[in-house]
């Protein structure tokens, strides 16, 4: 085998010796808000505030005689003034939509410039409705509204301040502290001249005092207002200051999550404290971080200015739509309550207020908003295999080669940058690569799929067709001035940027894909197996400031970088995945992984942590930022299994195996300097638990698929952190290390410690939890409980919460579109009352035909009789039930029962039923009004006891019923 193709490791040197700075890049290379300085500003208005505590008073306030109702009077609009600056004029509208979500947008009117003020439109998945039967009460001091289930909001005008409260306490103030502050555009020679004191307001009297008001709010300086440098870089700022404050804060709420990305715990610490490593703001600032921190609040490769807050009686959520550099300050001010203070660069107030007031609420209100996840191809829940790179056509046939001698299950093979000509994606390098085509119809014909990088870098090459149509349609990123084309340096050296803000660009690009289309250049070496990965599209690139574009580049419309940079990373999958779509005389679904992401990225794809370390630090933070993202709308998610860089000891690789089994996404991928270590290549015992650790996750993969449905339509995340599923439970606020699996019951712990044999686990609840492998019965409690469970090396804690029926596929197969008729197995953990209840969804898993109803979505359900110990266990249609949610009656309208693909699947059976928990042996075990069936009974402890020990197993083999039909068995006591 070949350790790299000889043209890549051509580039790659030539690439090592251009850039050396690339490989050096430190968390340092990038700003802290006291090198920023719209951050500085933020804080110091905050700093200035808290000093003058008394006196302090917002210089915003409502002019309540220009206040208009909308017709249907669920939305007002007015001026706002500031009496620091009463000649600039700023607009207020505050909008109540259906579902209790209000919208809070102002912006500055017939200003020197405009603000940018399109980045809802890039997150929003609709225009949202306002409510029809919501009304305002306009009185003469504040505005207010109450709805929904104790409800009310609260517009206050002098000053101006929006409250939300549920049961007349408050859940969200905006501007409570008077941190408000939008930045007009200004002159830049325009000198402070002095504000004459405004005659009312015993609280301004006392600002009066101060000689300059302006100074009093704003600084004695114009701090870097028209003119930065950082590094080496200096940011002309065309628009001079533009920026935007803001202070949230959730009285009665001690745990804020979200904000992804940020490599820190769930729930997000304090950052203006005395805390070192917490003292700057979290950051937002899509950033291609080289080697970066296992905890800080530095920023990362995506934003989702979405923040969670949560106490026992109540979840909210703000969304503040922003596509700028935003920092936010976090105070856990008291024990109850916690104040942030949000600094964005540009850009309108666009704030949504998510009033819950369950977690679940605030998703389905996030979801309505940006939408969900679509369902993704079911191979794409498989083990995927990636390393930069695999060097040849053969090196790939080869992994497979061996992954089949090993009988370990994958599904797709990946092609990081490498497989390109000089970094010209889409071009093979056809020394290493001769056979493209051949070579994925290799991979596919054993049922699998190959992914392969597509940067958004265009390498500044005349040979190059996807530069030259770039060019020839005019869609490149300027650089300031708007007249050139940017240039910048990656991989390929010299390269452009697609603006993908462009609309022309989007047909274009995904013509790219699609060899079917009329005249343009489009990939012909490639099959419809092959999907697509978007790496570096924060945009990373090499010679620029903190690793990304200068801030005054242009994009279309006139708008600078810095207005949309957070965005630009969500376009490229988006136009990708429609190409993917496009290409076929068949849609399927498309699979794009992106690193860059932002609010709605979760509709285009999946996404990853990115260059994480092999540590178990990495490791452990890695699972908490999948948790991060997953209740920030991105449920498909996952980290690099291993660690991209460092060579992982056989310990750690097995426990990051779990890691990633346990992950919505499921890759293993590595940097190009590090060892080989595709799991075949591990010694025993190694090797076999990480194939065994294969095989539990393609056996799960109907759970993972049930899962994938319910977000699609919900926007409940996959993993869901346990305040999200006890949001009463205090116990379980910080926990971010242990998870729920859907609504399956499945709740797990991986393992990111070295040498450990045992690990705690809390159980939130006074019922049974079943472990997944011994069937060993633990007890919580109704205050919570701590239990201790057995993880040596080849033991991951994953318990089953007793209420649950768990379906699985228990054959191991080398792929997961080999398991398409497999039978499944039924595992029934009985709770405490010997009942339970579980969820299977199935469809082709690759095409859309699932929206028109070609689906097989059963529940099963078992119950004890009153009295008596008889069990019977029933499965039926959920489709045809009337449970479906508005997303899914319109999917389901069109379902018939009988619909093809449920015919296709007609005869695949359940080939085991496993009852965990039952009181007695039965006396008998048969269908209902049929034939008696062959089971086994093993005595054990029952899920009513109040015993612990090992849980009494009844196994019934080949009960003779369908998966995909109506059924019960009758477990007679
Ligand atoms: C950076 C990505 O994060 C990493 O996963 C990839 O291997 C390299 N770029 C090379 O494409």
């Amino acid at each position: 085998m070949k350790v790299l193709g000889t043209s890549a490791l051509t580039s790659t040197l030539v690439l090592l010796s251009i850039l050396p700075q690339t490989l050096a890049v430190k968390a340092g290379d990038f700003r802290t808000c006291s090198q920023s300085g719209f951050c500085r500003r933020g804080r110091a208005l905050a700093s200035r505030a808290k000093e003058g505590i008394a006196s302090w008073r917002s210089p915003y306030s409502v002019d309540p005689s220009t206040l208009s109702l909308s017709p249907e009077q669920s939305s007002f609009a007015a001026a706002v003034t500031s009496s620091l600056y009463p000649d600039v004029k700023f607009s207020l509208e505050v909008r109540l939509h259906e579902d209790g979500v209000a919208r809070v947008r102002m912006d500055e009117v017939d200003g020197l410039k405009k603000r940018y003020d399109e980045a809802a439109r890039w997150a929003l998945v609709a225009e949202p409705q306002v409510s029809q039967d919501i009304k305002w009460t306009i009185g003469k001091t504040d505005a207010r509204v109450a709805y929904g289930k104790g409800f009310e909001l609260l517009v206050e005008f002098a000053p101006l301040r929006v409250v939300l409260r549920k049961g007349g306490k408050e859940q969200v103030v905006v501007n409570g502290r008077g941190l408000l502050h939008m930045e007009h555009f200004r002159q830049k020679a325009e000198e402070p001249a002095p504000v004459e004191p405004s005659e009312e307001g015993s609280d301004e009297q006392t600002v009066l005092k101060v000689e300059n008001v302006r100074a009093w709010f704003e600084g004695e300086s114009e701090d870097a207002y028209w003119e930065e440098s950082f590094s080496g870089w200096t940011d002309s700022k065309p628009k001079g200051p533009e920026s935007l404050s803001l202070d949230i804060d959730f009285p009665n709420h001690a745990h804020v999550y979200g904000i992804p990305q940020h490599a820190t715990s769930l729930s997000l610490p304090t950052t203006t404290g005395e805390d070192p490593f917490f003292n700057d703001p979290y950051r937002l600032y899509n950033a291609d971080v080289f080697e970066y921190v296992a905890s800080a609040t530095t920023s990362l490769y995506g934003s989702i200015p979405l923040m969670h807050a949560h106490s026992a009686d109540s979840t909210v959520g703000v969304f503040h739509v922003v596509g700028s550099e935003t920092w936010i300050d976090v105070a856990h001010s008291s024990a109850k309550s916690t104040e942030t203070q949000w600094i964005s660069e540009s850009g309108i107030l666009d704030l949504f207020i998510l009033p819950g007031p369950t977690p679940a609420d605030v998703f389905a209100q996030y979801a309505r908003l940006t939408g969900t996840a679509p369902l993704p191809a079911h191979w794409a829940l498989g083990y995927h295999q990636c390393r930069w790179n695999y060097v040849s056509t053969d090196d790939v046939r080869g992994v497979q080669k061996r992954f089949d001698e090993e009988d370990m299950p994958v599904d797709v093979f990946w092609l990081d940058i490498e497989y390109s000509e000089g970094h010209k994606y889409f071009m093979w390098d056809k020394k290493s690569f001769p056979d493209p085509v051949d070579m994925m119809n290799d991979v596919a014909a054993v049922g699998r799929k190959m992914v392969v990088i597509v940067d958004p870098h265009i390498k500044r090459s005349d040979d190059y067709p996807v530069y030259k149509l770039a060019q020839e349609l005019d869609v490149l990123v300027k650089q300031k001035g708007g007249e050139t084309d940017y240039d910048g340096w990656c991989w390929p050296g010299s390269s452009v940027w697609v603006d993908f803000f462009n609309p022309k660009s989007w047909a274009f690009w995904s013509s790219l894909f699609n060899p079917k289309q009329g005249s343009q250049w489009s990939w012909t070496d490639s099959t419809e197996d092959v999907y697509i990965w978007n790496d570096m599209n924060e945009p990373s690139v090499f010679n620029g400031p903190e690793i990304t574009m200068p801030k005054d580049n242009v994009h279309y419309g006139g708008w600078e970088h810095r207005d949309i940079h957070n965005i630009n990373g969500m376009i490229l999958p988006n136009v990708t995945a429609r190409g993917l779509v496009e290409r076929g005389e068949i849609a399927k679904r498309p699979f794009v992984l992106t690193r860059s992401f932002f609010a709605g990225s979760q509709r285009y794809g999946a996404m990853w942590t990115g260059d994480n370390l092999g540590t178990w630090e990495h490791m452990a933070v890695g699972l908490k930022m999948t948790l991060a993202n997953s209740i920030a709308g991105m449920p498909f998610t996952g980290s690099d299994v291993g660690g991209f860089f460092g060579n992982p000891e056989p310990e750690m690789l097995v426990r990051w195996y779990h890691v990633g089994a346990f992950a919505p996404f499921f890759r293993a991928h590595a940097h190009l300097d590090t060892k080989r270590r595709e799991p075949y290549l591990l010694d025993e015992p190694y090797k076999g638990i990480v194939r065994d650790i294969l095989r539990l996750r393609y056996s799960m993969l109907p759970i993972w698929y049930t899962a994938f449905r319910e977000t699609s339509v919900t926007g409940l995340p996959i993993i869901r952190p346990h305040y999200v599923v006890f949001p009463n439970d205090p116990n379980g606020f910080a926990l971010d290390d242990q998870y729920f699996i859907g609504s399956s019951g499945l709740l797990v712990k991986p393992v990111t410690r070295p040498d450990v044999t045992e690990e705690t686990v809390y159980l939130p609840e006074n019922q049974v939890y079943y472990d997944y492998f011994t069937n060993q019965a633990y007890r919580g409690a109704a205050k919570g409980k701590n239990i201790v469970v057995p993880a040596a090396l080849h033991q991951i804690p994953l318990l089953i919460r007793g209420g649950s029926i768990l379906p699985t596929r228990e054959r191991p197969r080398r792929a997961s579109s080999l398991m398409k008729n497999d039978p499944f197995t039924l595992r029934v953990a009985l709770d405490n009352k010997s009942r339970a209840r579980g969820e299977l969804y199935l469809d082709d898993g690759v095409t859309f035909s699932h929206k028109d109803g070609q689906i097989v979505w059963r529940e099963f359900v078992a119950e004890k009789e009153k009295k008596g110990k008889t069990v019977r266990l029933s499965s039926r249609d959920l489709a045809g039930a009337n449970t479906a949610t508005a997303v899914e009656s319109v999917a389901l309208a069109t379902y018939d029962p009988q619909n093809s693909f449920a015919r296709s699947i007609g005869g695949v059976r359940v080939e085991k039923i496993v009852v965990v928990g039952l009181i007695s042996k039965p006396s008998s075990v048969s269908v209902e009004g049929g034939s008696q069936l062959q089971w086994e009974y093993v005595a054990g402890v029952a899920a009513g006891e109040k015993k612990e020990g090992v849980a009494s197993v009844l196994t019934i083999k080949d009960p003779r019923v369908d998966v995909a039909s109506d059924w019960a068995i009758v477990i007679k006591a």
